[in-house]
């Protein structure tokens, strides 16, 4: 990319031929300074690892991709495991816990002087087989000790924790058929989750986190009332992250800014916590047109969030399409990070890089 251009007229340079039609996609060079140099909030990824990595050919990209991990390091100022905190990861027998890979993360980010969102102690997704055979008091027994457990042994080392991951489906229904929690004990145990956390870690900002709250307007008045409800019955609540998971499938989410502000009127703090944006893909790789178009996401995402008072966490679900989780869920469509298989960047990082450094740093 050339720098100093804004993203859409360098791509539109660099890309139009002599027909106006696009080409291949065009040079992009990495930013001189890095995201987290020129932010003024906290900007990160997940850290590929468990998950869909475990079903791959690969090693395990955090212990072996070193070019992988110099841009975690340099790049971002907040890390988040991507599966490593989840149940079936570090709990997954009764009395069985596997702390070693979300140690390393957390570990690693202290070393680079970055925060860790830890991400999740309640979800319906990941959960290990052996949580099946509970009555509904051991559930909630399990869930507290669970808590206890992890929240306790990363005390004053994470900066927020997604305490109740997804509670609410696009309709804006609790999740009772699917989160064992939820079914067995109701929208009352999410205010205990956050109660035990809170006695775990008093100085953890305790989030609830999901995705579709900025399109979806049952969603977000369901998580509207949860929230007011929790704050009425005292509940420790900090903050609500929109995951943003976006596709140029959709119009980008006109409301992304509004719904933050929602919760921040509410007064919480706001993080936009699993940013990506996929590309329907015809070919192997996306068009020049589909890159830009998919740069105006990002940038306009990032905005969004710097617009709102309080929204102060951005992170991006992966930095390359080396690891991303998207051809797995969306065998259609890709290309969704800001980094391409090759690390090399897309107009999406010069985007991001450009809406970040126009919050107000030094640059
Ligand atoms: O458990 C099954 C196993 O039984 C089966 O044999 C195997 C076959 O492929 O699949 C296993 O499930 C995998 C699952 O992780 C369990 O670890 C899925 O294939 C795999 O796609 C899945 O990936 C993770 C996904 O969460 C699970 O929903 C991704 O790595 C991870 O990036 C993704 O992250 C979530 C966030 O935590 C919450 N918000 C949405 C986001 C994207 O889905």
């Amino acid at each position: 990319m050339r720098r100093g251009l804004p993203v859409a007229l360098a791509v539109a340079l660099v890309s139009a031929g002599c027909s106006g039609e696009p080409t291949a996609p065009p040079p992009v060079t990495m930013p001189a300074s890095a995201l987290r140099e020129v932010s003024t909030v906290h900007i990160g990824t997940a850290v590929a690892g468990g998950g869909h990595h475990a079903d791959q050919g690969y090693p395990d990209p955090f212990a072996t991709d070193e070019a992988y991990v110099e841009v975690l390091a340099t790049q971002f100022s907040s890390l988040t495991a991507e599966n490593q905190m989840k149940w079936e990861w570090i709990h997954p027998g009764p009395e069985e816990y596997d702390f070693a890979a979300a140690d390393a993360v957390v570990d690693f980010a202290e070393a680079n002087d970055q925060v860790v969102r830890g991400h999740t102690l309640a979800w319906h997704s990941q959960n290990p087989p052996w949580l099946q055979g509970l009555s509904d008091e051991e559930l909630r027994e399990a869930l507290r000790e669970h808590i206890y457990t992890v929240v306790g042994r990363y005390q004053g080392r994470i900066q927020q924790w997604d305490v109740f991951n997804e509670v609410f489906d696009d309709t804006g229904h609790l999740r009772t058929n699917t989160n064992p929690w939820l079914r067995a004990l109701g929208e009352e145990v999410i205010g205990d989750a956050f109660r035990w956390a809170h006695e775990a870690d008093p100085d953890a900002l305790l989030f609830l986190n999901d995705y579709n709250v900025e399109s979806s307007p049952a969603k977000l008045q369901a998580y509207l009332d949860l929230v007011a409800r929790l704050q009425d019955d005292g509940v420790p609540i900090h903050g609500m992250g929109l995951q943003g998971h976006l596709s140029l499938r959709y119009p980008f989410p006109a409301d992304l800014q509004a719904s933050l502000q929602q919760f921040a009127d509410l007064g919480l703090q706001t993080a936009l916590t699993e940013l990506d944006v996929r590309i329907p893909l015809e070919g192997d790789e996306p068009t020049a047109t589909q890159l830009q178009e998919q740069a105006e996401y990002y940038q306009r995402a990032v905005a969004a969030c710097l617009a709102v008072a309080g929204c102060d966490s951005i992170t991006l679900w992966g930095v390359t399409d080396r690891y991303s989780w998207v051809p797995f869920f969306f065998p259609e469509e890709g290309a969704a990070t800001v980094l391409d298989e090759d690390l090399t960047p897309k107009p999406a990082l010069v985007a991001v890089h450009e809406a970040l450094g126009a919050g107000g740093a030094s640059g």
